[in-house]
């Protein structure tokens, strides 16, 4: 029997999940780790902690099973995140992560003095907040004795496969991120690192998401009580990762992600990039290329409301609570900019907001507007696609959100289209299962392997008469952000 590692490095967690050959998933291992907030806007994590976290999780996924029939291993990353090594390929800094908005200044530099119409001709996007070529340039400008030590940029997920492989490698998928690939010819923009003072030896080797970069180091092997035959695939970003875990491959699919973040991730056979860059034009796990469009708060609005506010680690009894009767007329909004916005209005000032509180105003209420609030926030990014010509009539939805009922249902609505949920729930850590057995040649190709695996458990459909009610929330909900725009800026 041959078995599969699929794991994704998230940033509440690192979930770990074993399959056979067959796509069966056998266990799965969830290790937590924290994310720390130093000043407002910022966020930083410990790359050790992700170690720690799979070194924890993997004895304890392959409990039940021979370790030597490990055949293939694939991780998947929180995207853009700036993990800095030195000559002993020890971690510098903690890493700045891709919600991390401390680089408005540099943003602004590489979209106003660089260019915009440079950096899509060199990269095929623009600079915003989270992307890693700011980040680079913030570390030089605030850290520069830090910068000077840099021997290797990496990516999160990239940390992992160097640990596990002792090589360092990137694939296309997590590199589009950083804003130092020309995405169209998939190698690294000479240009851009020159922009960013970076030397190519600097930079990862690259390869295809499904490509072999090494085996499993001895000494880990035999520590993790794994074969040191087991194959490691390049992996992928997080979005591609779960894109290939929905059978999101080939051209003009959907997946939309309730993660952290809130992404639509729509997989093209051709690269393409629309002449205004709101939507990220990315490489994809299968071959091809992307198109996407990231909220920086989803499911971590919901999170936050009951962890922090409402006190109720029981989310099903706080769901429960909501009168459904309310879906449509909530007089309710929020605002999920938690962490400043990236797509579409990439605003690193904006903050959350409540608007329409009265003194009868539930924690019902409040819970359906944190929902309906990050649905409106998805459908901002779906008008981009629409105006783009791309015709979205249904979707994929994966993600921690996407295991609310309540929520599926608001969203179909909200968004006007049908929801497809798959049985693998784990979106990115299936991908990169799939990306493994790939690599290990079980499958001639991405496409052909998700089409085969990927199951469909339910479809959530839109009713009409919930659509027309959304729709009138959504045309009021489009009028606060541009009416406290400028008030953000002064409130800074
Ligand atoms: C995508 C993005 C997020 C992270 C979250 O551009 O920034 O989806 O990958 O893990």
């Amino acid at each position: 029997m041959k078995y599969f590692i699929g794991a994704d490095l998230g940033t509440s967690s690192l979930k770990l999940i074993l399959t056979d050959s067959e796509g069966k998933i056998i266990n799965s291992v969830t290790k937590d780790y924290s994310v720390s907030y130093p000043k407002s806007g910022w966020s930083e994590q410990n790359a050790e902690d992700w170690w720690t976290a799979f070194k924890l999780g993997l004895p304890e996924l392959i409990k039940d099973i021979n370790g030597e029939d490990i055949a293939g291993i694939g991780v998947a990353g929180q995207m853009h995140g700036l993990v800095i090594l030195d000559e002993s390929d020890n971690v510098i800094r903690p890493v700045i992560l891709w919600n991390d908005g401390r680089t408005w200044r540099e943003t602004e530099y590489l979209n106003t003095v660089i260019g915009k119409d440079a950096l899509s001709e060199n990269t095929a996007n623009i600079a915003f907040a989270g992307f890693t070529a700011p980040k680079i340039l913030w570390v030089k400008e605030n850290e520069p004795e830090n910068f000077e030590k840099i021997s290797k940029i990496m990516l999160p997920k990239d940390y992992l496969n160097y640990l596990l492989t002792g090589v360092h490698a990137c694939d296309y998928s997590d590199a589009s991120g950083m804003l130092l690939l020309d995405v169209k010819n998939k190698c690294w923009s000479e240009k851009m690192l020159e922009i960013c003072s970076v030397k190519m030896e600097q930079m990862p080797r690259l390869f295809e998401s499904y490509d072999v970069i090494g085996t499993v180091l001895p000494e880990i092997a035999s520590e993790l009580g794994i074969s040191s035959k087991a194959i490691v695939v390049a992996g992928a970003g997080d979005n591609a990762a779960a894109a290939v875990g929905t059978a999101t491959t080939g051209e003009g699919k959907c997946n939309i992600s309730l993660g952290t973040s809130g992404t639509i991730f729509v997989s093209s056979e051709k690269f393409g990039v629309d002449k205004f860059n709101a939507l990220h034009s990315f490489a994809h796990a299968d071959g091809g290329f992307h198109l996407m469009g990231c909220i920086l708060s989803a499911a971590s609005c919901h999170k936050w409301l009951c962890d922090k506010v409402l006190c109720e680690k029981d989310y099903g009894l706080l769901e429960g609570e909501i009168d459904t009767a309310l879906l449509g007329k909530n007089e309710l909004f929020f605002l999920p900019y938690l962490m400043g916005e990236r797509s579409p209005i990439n605003d690193t000032d904006a903050t959350g907001m409540f608007i329409g509180l009265r003194p009868d105003t539930s924690r019902s209420q409040m819970l359906l507007a944190v929902l309906e609030g990050v649905s409106f926030a998805i459908r901002d990014n779906i008008e981009i696609a629409k105006s783009l010509r791309i015709d979205i009539k249904a979707s994929c939805l994966c993600g921690g959100g996407a295991r609310s009922k309540l929520w599926r249902k608001i969203l179909a609505n909200v968004l006007n289209i049908q929801l497809n949920i798959p049985v693998a729930e784990e979106g990115p850590g299936y991908g990169t299962a799939i990306l493994s057995m790939v690599g290990a040649g079980e499958y001639a190709s991405v496409s052909e392997a998700a089409e085969e695996l990927v199951g469909i458990k339910e479809k959530v459909l839109p009713e009409e008469s919930l659509v027309a009610l959304y729709e009138e929330r959504y045309q009021k909900f489009r009028l606060i952000y541009p009416t406290v725009k400028e008030l953000y800026k002064n409130l800074k």
